[in-house]
This record gives structure tokens, sequence and C-alpha cells, in this order.
């Protein structure tokens, strides 16, 4: 079996990376190990950036996510009793955000592929790669594909990453000493835009869905598990950090699905190796506090079927060489965007009163200097 490329990882950039490739006449298959009704229900990232709106509109497969996405124009920030609003419409005119749950945007994606009767196939588990530096394939289950390139979009527990000789990767990481428990609840959301909320008792995210689903996050000790989280437990701990300024109210509701995420910082570098490619989670991790790694993820897939594109056409590897420079100032941007907004907004247990007093008089800053303001909101929006 032979195809253009081979994509290991049915997440948002494999699949995105197939189609893109469909739309410029270029074949691929692509190898996920987990089933579909898994990957479609697997719930994460909310936030879209423009740019990845746009790839996505582009691309033909942004119908619901126009007809059902939530445009944002701002974000609120509270914390010491004060609630204020990042107005993108005023700091970063034209550009803005929408909430799309990740699981739609997977499911859009696949739907696209099998209706332009693409190779994606499910519940793949033995995916190996071979022969990087020069006539790569991947085998599984028995079965051989021979491909020109292989992309590895399998995430940050994949194969693609660990199959690169040692000592190829430079690393970088952090780890940090909590976790995020995210919940969706059947109930409105009790506010029209995004809150992000610092609190001596920890960080709190309200978000949402849609007019009638609302998702929370709660910053947890790192090795919390879902059952010391009982539904009354959530709701008071969000009602403790969240309904802290005048007239809100937290609405409640039932909680149908329940996570924690831990809380880590990665690169790889570079993203490339011989004739394999890495793109989104395979490569790096943000913590989630930016909302940013989905639309890296989108990002790296854009470059890579320019990329692409080019070699196919023309022959020249020339953009496949540069794929990870490209990249990697884009990753760089946004690791320490997710950086300064989470050490902006969770409370660390090596932090004495001293450090608390400086990130409340960061937190001022923010919202009381334009200029201030405005870096948060043109990273959070994401850059051209
Ligand atoms: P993934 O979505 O991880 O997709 C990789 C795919 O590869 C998966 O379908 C996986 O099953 C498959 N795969 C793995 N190994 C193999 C293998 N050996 N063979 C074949 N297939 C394989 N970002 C935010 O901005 N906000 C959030 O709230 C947020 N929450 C998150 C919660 C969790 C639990 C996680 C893990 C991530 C979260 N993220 C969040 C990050 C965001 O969801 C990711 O950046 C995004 O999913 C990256 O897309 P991807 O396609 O690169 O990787
Ligand atoms: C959501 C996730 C994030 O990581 C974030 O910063 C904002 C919103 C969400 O899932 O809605």
């Amino acid at each position: 079996m032979r195809t253009q490329v081979g994509i290991i990882g049915a997440g948002p950039a494999g699949l995105l990376l197939s189609h893109l490739l469909h739309l410029r006449g270029i074949s691929s298959v692509v190898l996920e190990r987990r089933s579909r009704a898994y990957v479609e229900r697997r719930v994460r990232a909310g936030v879209l950036e423009q740019g990845t709106v746009d790839t996505l509109v582009e691309a033909g497969v942004g119908a619901r996510l126009l007809r059902e996405g939530l445009p944002h124009q701002g974000i609120e920030l509270r914390y010491d009793g004060q609630s204020h609003r990042v107005a993108f419409e005023k700091l970063v005119p034209g550009r803005s955000i929408t909430v799309y749950g990740q699981q739609e945007v997977v499911k859009d994606l696949i739907a696209a592929r099998l209706e332009a009767g693409g190779d994606v196939r499910f519940e793949i588990e033995d995916v190996a790669a071979h022969s990087l530096e020069a006539e790569p394939y991947l085998t599984f289950g028995g079965e051989r594909l021979d491909c020109d390139v292989i992309a590895g979009c399998d995430g940050f527990h994949g194969v693609s990453r660990p199959s690169i000789p040692p000592g190829v990767l430079q690393v970088f990481e952090r780890e940090y000493p909590f976790a995020w428990l995210g919940i969706l609840a059947r109930v409105a959301p009790s506010s029209e835009e995004l809150i992000y909320a610092r609190t001596e008792r920890g960080f709190a995210l309200h978000s949402m869905r849609s007019p009638t689903v609302s998702r929370f996050y709660l910053q947890v000790p790192p090795d919390a598990g879902v059952d010391e989280w009982p539904d009354e437990r959530i709701w008071a701990e969000l009602k403790a950090r969240l309904e802290t300024v005048p007239g809100f109210t937290l609405e409640t509701g039932e909680i149908f699905e329940k996570g924690v995420t831990p809380m880590r910082a990665f690169v790889a570098e570079p993203m490339q190796y011989g004739r394999l490619y890495l793109a989104g989670d395979a490569a790096h991790i943000v913590p989630p506090t930016g909302a940013k790694g989905l639309n890296l993820a989108v990002a790296d897939v854009r470059v890579l079927t320019e990329a692409l594109d080019r070699f196919f056409a023309t022959g020249s590897a020339d953009l496949l060489d540069s794929y990870s420079e490209s990249c990697l100032k884009r990753v760089w941007r946004a690791q320490h965007f997710s950086w300064w907004m989470t050490t902006l907004l969770h409370t660390f247990d090596s932090d004495d009163a001293y450090g608390r007093r400086l990130q409340l008089s960061y937190l001022d800053y923010v919202t009381s200097s334009e200029a201030a303001a405005t870096t948060l909101a043109e990273n959070y929006v994401g850059l051209p």
C-alpha cells in the first residue's frame, strides 16, 4: 500500500492536515488508535483564534462553526473583588475569538474526510514508523504503508516523537505544581464572556459551549482524581472562586463530564527528523490558561501543508527543510504567553505574601494600562 503522506493520529492536527492536503490533490492515510466515537467525544479545548476559524472556513469545514460557534469580543479578569474587561474590539480592532468545542471541530473534519472518500482508519493500535531518513513507511496490524513523508500528529503520548533516534531532539519542559479539573454542565452560562478568576483559593475559569451548556475549570492539586470531586464540592468551589464580585450569581446544573488535565509545558526541537514532521501536541504542549494548544496545532498544519504542496508540486524541499524553524517562533510566543497567563492567575504554594502582592500588582497593571492590556489581547486573539 502506498500514499504520499502517512498521518499518525486523528486529532485536530492529523484530520486538518489530511483535509488540506486533499484540497491540494495530495493523498494521505490517517491512522488513529482510538475509535471514531471516542475521538468525537473527547472533550478538550474551546477557544478558536481568528486565524483558526479562517483556516477552517476557507477549507470548507466551517459551516457549522459559523452557525453554532459563539463569537467573543472580550474576556473578563476577576480578582480581589473586582471585574475588569479586556475589550478586544477596542484593543485589537477587527480581531476576536470564537468559542466552539474541539470535539465539534473533530466531528466536522471527520465528516468532511469521509464525505470526500478520505482514508481515515480508527482503532489501529500498533502503528510504528520506520526508515525515517529515506523511503519511510508505517507498519500496523501486519500491513505496510509506504509514504513519501510521515506526519506525526499523534499528540504528546504518541509513537512518532519517540521514533526519532536518541540525541537528535532537544527537549524543554516544565511541570506545574497543579492540574485543572474541567467540567461540562447543562446550565446556561452565568456570564456572556469568559471569566478568568484569580483567588486566594486558586484559579477558576468560566467558559461555555452553547446557550445551554457551560464549561468550567478549577485549579486543583496535581494528583487530584475526579472521585475526590463530587458535584456538590465542584459547585461550592466554583461559587467560592467566582461569586466574588457584587451582583454575580453562578447558576448550577447537571454535570455530565469531568476530567483532570495535568499542567505542563513542553517543546521538542527540531520538529522534524528526516522525512518525519511533527505537528501539534506531538511536538509541543502549553498549559491551557492561554487557550493556545489547539490553535498551535492548526498553525503547524498550515505551515506543513504549504511545505508539502511545494514539495509535491516542484520537488523542492526548501519549505520542508525550514518547517521547524517556521513553526517554532509562534510556538515559543505561545509558550511565553501561556506561562505568563498561568503565573498571573494561579496560586503557587511556593508563593509567600510578597509574591501574592506582586501578582495582584501585575493584575492591576494589566487592567489599568492600555499598553499592558493590548499585550494580553493581542496574544489571546493570536498573532496573524
Ligand atoms: P491530539 O488532539 O492529542 O490528537 C492526537 C491523536 O493521536 C489522538 O486522537 C490520539 O488518540 C492519537 N494517537 C495517539 N497515539 C497514537 C498512536 N500510537 N497511534 C495512532 N494514533 C495515536 N487546549 C486548550 O487550549 N484548552 C484546553 O482546555 C485544553 N484542554 C485539554 C485537555 C486535555 C486532557 C488534553 C490532553 C489537552 C487539552 N488541550 C487544551 C490542548 C489541546 O486539546 C491540544 O493542544 C490539541 O488536542 C492538539 O491537537 P493534536 O491533534 O496535536 O493532538
Ligand atoms: C477553554 C479552555 C481554555 O484552556 C481556556 O483558556 C479558555 C476556554 C474552554 O474549554 O472553553
